[in-house]
C-alpha cells in the first residue's frame, strides 16, 4: 500500500508518499503566512492552507490512500452549506480569548475540567469558537441563517476536499467541548463557552471512511501530535514521544483516564479505531521551534548547524538561564503572563552563549513536562523525539540530561506521517525509519533542574505586572 500522507502543521503543510518497506519520501513543502494582527493574535488564511494540501495531493502522484494530520486546537467558522470560510483560522497559538477566561469564576472552570479534562485556557478551541460567533459579523448571520459550521481545521479541510465534514476524536478531545468519558461533545461545556452544539461537526474515529478526494479515499484524519504518538511506535501504557516542532509536545500512552489538576497535565485520546479507543496524556511547551526562529531572526545565529555543539560548559552550570516563554508557559506551569527571560548575563556572555540557554531553556520546559506526565503515566527510560530541534546533538543530550532518560532518534523525522500511514493502512504498515540513534543522560543535573526552576519562578505571572 502507498499513502499521502499530509502533515498541515503550523508553519508548513508537508507531504510524504510512504510505501511498505521503504524509507518515506517528502515530496512536498509548502510553508504559509502567519498573521499576527494584534499582540498575542496568531492567523492563518484558510483557503492558503487548502490550496496547500491540494499542491500536495497533486506533488504526491498516484497512491492507494490519504491520510491528513492537522494542527489540533487551530480552528474557523465556515458556511455549511458552501464550505467557504467566514473567519480566519485562529491558530492555537493565539491568546486573544485569555483576558475573558481570566474573568471566569471557579464553577465555570471546575464544570470545564470535570467534563472535557481540560483547563479552560485560550490554547484549546473552544473559546476561540465563542469570539468568533461574537465578533464577526458573517459569522452571527451565518448562524442566525442556521448555515454555521463551527469546529477545528480537520473538519473545514475534509468538507471541502473530501465532502464529509466529520471531525476525528483526537481532534474533538483538543477543543474543550469534548466529553472526556462519553467521547462525544457535551450541551453543558457548549452552553458554558456559548458554542452552539449543532454546528459542530460529527465525532469519527481516526481511522476508516473520511470521503475520497480524485477517487483515492482518505482513511486516516487526526491531530498531528498523535499521529506522530503512533508514528513513534508507542502502543503500550508509559510508550512516550516528543515531537519538537513549532511547540515541543510531549504525549504518552496511558491504561486510563487521567483526571489531572487544574494546572497539571491533559488526558486526551491517541487514536482510535476497529479495536476501540486508546487513552494518552500530553503536555506540551507553546515555543520551541519558534523560540529558535526568533533567536534567529533577532541575529543570535545564522545557520541552524550553528547549534549542532558548543564550546562552553552547559551556560545553567555557568548560571545562565532562559526560559523562552514568547507565548507564556504551558503544562504543567500553565501561566499566560509568565514573561521570557535571559538571566545571568555577563560581560563575557555573548551570542554563542545566548543561543545555548535557549535550547537549554526548551530542554528544561520539556523536562518540566516529562515530569508531570511520569507521575501520573509511568514512562520508561527512554523515549523517541522527533522534529527539527530533535536534529540538534546538543539539544538531544541536554534533554537527556534533563529528564535522565535515553533519547532515541531515527534517520526519519517526519513520524507525523508515519504515524498517519499507518493508521490509514489499518495500523498494518512497516515503515522503514533508517538509522536509530540513541543519547543517555551524563552527569548528576538536579542542580542544574534547581536553577531553571528559580528562573522559571522569576519569569511567571511578569507581563501581568
Ligand atoms: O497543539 C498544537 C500542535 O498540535 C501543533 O503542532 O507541529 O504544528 O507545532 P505543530
Amino acid at each position: 500500500m502507498k499513502v499521502a500522507a499530509i502533515d498541515q502543521g503550523t508553519t508548513s503543510t508537508r507531504a510524504l508518499v510512504i510505501a511498505e518497506g521503504k524509507m518515506p519520501e517528502v515530496v512536498a513543502r509548502h510553508r504559509q503566512q502567519q498573521f499576527y494582527p494584534q499582540a498575542g493574535w496568531v492567523e492563518h488564511n484558510p483557503n492558503e492552507l487548502l490550496a496547500h494540501i491540494r499542491a500536495c495531493l497533486i506533488e504526491a502522484g498516484t497512491v492507494d490512500a490519504i491520510a491528513i494530520a492537522n494542527q489540533g486546537e487551530s480552528c474557523l467558522a465556515w458556511d455549511a452549506l458552501t464550505g467557504e470560510p467566514l473567519s480566519p483560522v485562529i491558530v492555537w497559538q493565539d491568546m486573544r480569548t485569555a483576558p475573558a477566561l481570566a474573568e471566569w469564576g471557579e464553577m465555570q472552570r471546575a464544570k470545564v475540567l470535570a467534563s472535557s479534562g481540560l483547563p479552560a485556557d485560550a490554547y484549546f478551541s473552544a473559546s476561540k469558537l465563542a469570539w468568533l460567533l461574537k465578533n464577526c459579523l458573517p459569522v452571527a448571520a451565518a448562524h442566525h441563517a442556521g448555515r454555521l459550521r463551527l469546529g477545528t481545521t480537520d473538519a473545514f479541510f475534509l468538507h471541502n476536499l473530501a465532502g464529509h465534514c466529520v471531525t476525528d476524536i483526537t481532534t474533538a478531545s483538543r477543543t474543550g467541548l469534548m466529553n472526556i468519558e462519553t467521547l462525544d461533545w457535551d450541551a453543558e461545556l457548549c452552553a458554558v463557552f456559548g458554542v452552539p452544539l449543532e454546528t459542530l461537526p460529527p465525532i469519527v474515529p481516526s481511522m476508516g471512511d473520511f470521503g475520497s478526494i480524485n477517487g483515492i479515499p482518505v482513511r486516516a484524519s487526526m491531530v498531528d501530535q498523535q499521529a506522530a504518538l503512533y508514528g513513534h511506535g508507542c502502543r503500550l501504557p508509559g510508550d512516550a514521544k516528543v515531537t519538537f516542532g513549532t511547540g515541543a509536545f510531549v504525549l504518552a500512552v496511558s491504561d486510563h483516564l487521567v483526571r489531572a489538576p487544574e494546572r497539571g497535565i491533559l488526558p486526551t485520546i491517541g487514536w482510535s479505531g476497529p479495536d476501540g479507543v486508546t487513552r494518552a496524556v500530553d503536555g506540551g511547551v507553546y515555543d520551541a521551534g519558534s523560540a529558535v526562529e526568533w533567536a534567529k531572526r533577532l541575529g543570535l545565529f545564522s545557520d541552524f548547524a550553528e547549534l549542532e555543539a558548543f564550546d562552553r560548559p552547559a551556560a545553567i552550570s555557568r548560571n545562565l538561564a532562559c526560559v523562552p516563554a514568547l507565548s507564556g508557559l504551558a503544562a504543567p506551569h500553565w501561566d499566560r503572563h509568565a514573561g521570557s527571560l535571559f538571566i545571568g548575563m555577563t560581560a563575557d556572555t555573548d551570542k554563542r552563549d545566548l543561543c545555548q540557554a535557549l535550547l537549554e531553556g526548551i530542554a528544561f520546559l520539556t523536562a518540566d513536562v516529562v515530569a508531570a506526565l511520569d507521575a501520573e503515566t509511568p514512562l520508561g527510560p527512554k523515549f523517541s523525539v522527533d522534529g527539527g530541534l530533535s536534529q540538534s546533538r546538543y539539544f538531544r543530550q541536554v534533554l537527556a540530561n534533563a529528564t535522565g532518560r535515553t533519547i532515541v532518534t531515527h534517520t526519519v523525522t517526519e513520524l507525523t506521517c508515519v504515524g498517519l500511514a499507518q493508521l490509514a493502512a489499518g495500523g498494518a504498515l512497516d515503515v522503514d525509519l533508517g538509522q536509530r540513534t540513541e543519547i543517555t543522560p551524563e552527569g548528576d543535573w538536579s542542580q542544574n533542574r534547581a536553577r531553571f526552576a528559580a528562573a522559571v519562578s522569576k519569569s511567571k505571572g511578569w507581563r501581568a505586572s
